[in-house]
């Protein structure tokens, strides 16, 4: 798709907002649109025999447009030489070799593979003397004009809306300056950072003033954790709160967005009030929840006029209200069932899973050792306790993620308790006593994996799982030592696809966080779909079902969710307890993300939401309850 494309028969559809918008299925579709748009860009100049100016932007949303332009260069002979870049911003203070400054990682993902001349690269420089920043700001906004202005603009959008770090309350027309970082962007910088008291608090950024005299703009975002900025932004008012709506008067920007990106705009989450809508049992679904939150009724509650009144007149066209919400009262209350591996001996036309075999073999992935039993650990409990064949996968070793300090404590007690030990902990010892920063070393990645392990295992032993039906796969894209990981590759996809031959389950669990869509858990997700994929032919995938399961930050809409496994006060407590044994990861864990409650109780309060918004439409009062959705392969 062209993303300059604007189909007028789409006006009313978009009629909510002020920002030519383009939604793609995924980021990766949508980074290739926007490097082919740059790449017709250059190679038109080129023809022209002009320069092409592009302003650029860091951060994870455009790895893969980069990733794309390498491509074109290296295999379509697309060539940089009439390329002059101007990025948007760098932390301050920072110095341009620093591994975690944005010259180095412009070098790494871009300039380092392609012909672009070197003197042809313009980054805010992070090490200018303080004294010296308003004077060299004014000499960067100076060379953009001297060089005849930015020809395409490529933008991402924080959390807090900033486009470039034109945090809240930035003047629409301020230029290029040093700028103040916001908590929440900082907060989000603290995983590149190793924690955010590193994370520096201030940078220099393009203005507004400087973006919006871009010819072309374009912004894309992906991932869930996006969605409600892109709404306020495309959607509400230009608001110096959201320094992405001050887009919306620009003459020629567009908003690239994937799918979970666009989950707010009016047009996806109730597009019966943006017109016409083809009523698919699942949009059904969708529209009488959506009905059921915005009057706060029950499902049986809700009348003609409540249907009437909230642009769901087209709906009544087919079927009554009363019909329409008993269709969906039946729905919610087939997904409840206390046997997620399905009920032995009952009919079972009205449930979410098959009562044959009456014993299932059942694999759960879990893409971190603990989100097993945060996100489905009263579902694990239940499928043991009753007589499944339940094997657990971690995919990654999650050893990043244990601190020094719990790998040092570790390594005394070893060399206090055996000081014959055929290792030499000594040297560790000391560099861990000195809080150096040494997770990179082999040595302690595989200590900080056994602990992970060990960890696991006490938790899946309380759960009744004898210990050979737990596997360590050490999937290779994760073990880099570092935050930024690989990208997977056939090994992986290899590991995936013979645990699943080797088990042949009747029932795959798995993480389906699609929220970050660089996150751990989504790479996992992709390698399993791509082995699912791969296997599909297979006699014994015949008879396999998958259910995703949601981690510990989002859950389910309610009108996607197959099963709803209820949980009591008793199995609240032990779920919680097979989460304490992941020891490690409590308290303050490494890669907390800015929400400050622990993991168990981010999930006990996520687990009795959702039973209280399955109360609210009117379903049986429970204490908690987990979600699942199915995924047809
Ligand atoms: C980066 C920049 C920022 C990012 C934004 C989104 O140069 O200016 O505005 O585009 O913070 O970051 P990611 O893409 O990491 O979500």
């Amino acid at each position: 798709m062209n993303i300059n494309y604007k189909s007028p028969g789409t006006l009313e559809e978009t009629r909510f907002e002020k920002i030519h918008s383009i939604i793609f299925d995924d980021s990766k579709k949508g980074s290739l649109a926007i490097a082919r748009e740059i790449s017709d860009l250059i190679k038109k100049k080129k023809k022209q025999n002009k320069n092409c100016l592009l302003g650029l932007a860091t951060g994870s949303s455009p790895i893969y447009v980069y990733h794309e332009l390498i491509r074109m260069h290296k295999e379509d002979g697309l060539s940089f030489k009439n390329v002059i870049c101007f990025n948007l911003d760098e932390y301050f203070p920072m110095s341009s070799d620093d591994v975690k400054s944005y010259h180095h990682f412009m070098n790494i993902h871009l300039f380092d593979h392609i012909d672009i001349q070197k003197n042809n690269i313009h980054i805010p420089d992070g090490s200018i003397k303080k004294e010296k920043i308003n004077e060299y700001c004014s000499k960067y906004e100076q060379k953009i004009v001297e060089e005849g202005g930015i020809d395409f603009q490529l933008l991402g959008i924080g959390r807090t809306g900033h486009i470039g770090f034109n945090e809240p309350g930035s003047n629409y027309d301020s230029l290029t300056r040093l700028v103040y970082l916001d908590y929440l962007t900082r907060n989000d910088a603290r995983k590149a950072f190793n924690g955010m008291e590193n994370v520096p608090t201030t940078a220099i950024t393009m203005g507004i003033k400087t973006i919006r005299k871009s010819k072309r703009i374009v912004l894309m975002a992906w991932g869930n954790n996006k969605s409600s900025v892109v709404k306020n932004a495309i959607e509400g008012d230009i608001d110096s709160n959201i320094s992405a709506s001050y887009l919306q008067n620009h003459k020629n920007v567009t908003f690239v967005l994937d799918k979970t990106a666009s989950d707010e705009l009016t047009r996806v989450k109730s597009p019966w009030r943006t017109g016409s809508c083809k009523w698919t049992e699942k949009l059904k679904a969708k529209a009488v929840a959506w009905l059921c939150n915005r009057t706060n009724k029950s499902i049986l509650n809700l009348t003609e006029s409540d249907y009437n009144k909230n642009n769901l007149s087209e709906l009544l066209l087919e079927k009554s209200y009363d019909e329409l919400n008993l269709d969906f009262y039946k729905r919610i209350h087939r997904s409840i069932t206390g046997w997620p591996g399905g009920k032995p001996n009952s009919d079972d036309k009205e449930r979410p899973e098959r009562s044959m075999p009456k014993k299932k073999r059942v694999l759960i992935f879990s893409p971190h050792p603990d989100d097993d039993v945060i996100s489905m650990g009263g579902t694990f409990d239940r499928l043991v306790s009753q007589g499944n064949q339940v094997h657990v996968a971690y995919q990654t070793s999650g050893n990043i993620a244990v601190s020094n300090s719990d790998v040092l404590k570790y390594l005394e007690v070893i060399n206090s308790t055996f000081p014959d030990s055929r290792y030499k902990n000594e040297e560790f010892i000391e560099l861990l006593k000195n809080n150096n920063d040494i997770i990179n070393n082999p040595r302690i990645r595989e200590i900080a994996s056994v602990i992970r392990e060990k960890e696991s295992l006490a938790s899946t032993r309380f759960i009744g799982l004898p210990d050979n039906q737990v596997h360590f796969l050490k999937l290779p894209f994760y073990e880099t030592g570092t935050i930024k990981k690989n990208i997977p590759t056939v090994s992986d996809r290899r590991i995936i696809s013979e645990i699943i031959s080797e088990i042949k389950p009747h029932q795959i669990f798995a993480a389906g966080d699609l929220a970050d869509p660089h996150g751990t858990h989504k790479v996992c997700l992709d390698i399993l779909f791509d082995s699912l994929n791969n296997l599909k032919e297979k006699l014994f995938m015949k008879d396999c079902w998958v259910w995703l399961y949601r981690g510990a930050w989002h859950e389910w809409p309610i009108h996607e969710i197959d099963m709803a496994v209820p949980m009591s006060p008793f199995q609240v407590l032990r779920k919680r307890k097979a989460i304490f044994f992941h020891q490690t990861q409590k308290d303050n864990v490494m890669f907390q993300g800015d929400d400050n409650r622990e993991f168990w109780v981010r999930t006990e309060d996520r687990n009795r939401a959702i039973a209280k918004k399955f109360r609210d439409l009117g379903m049986s009062d429970y204490t908690a309850i987990e979600t699942f959705k199915r995924y047809h392969f």
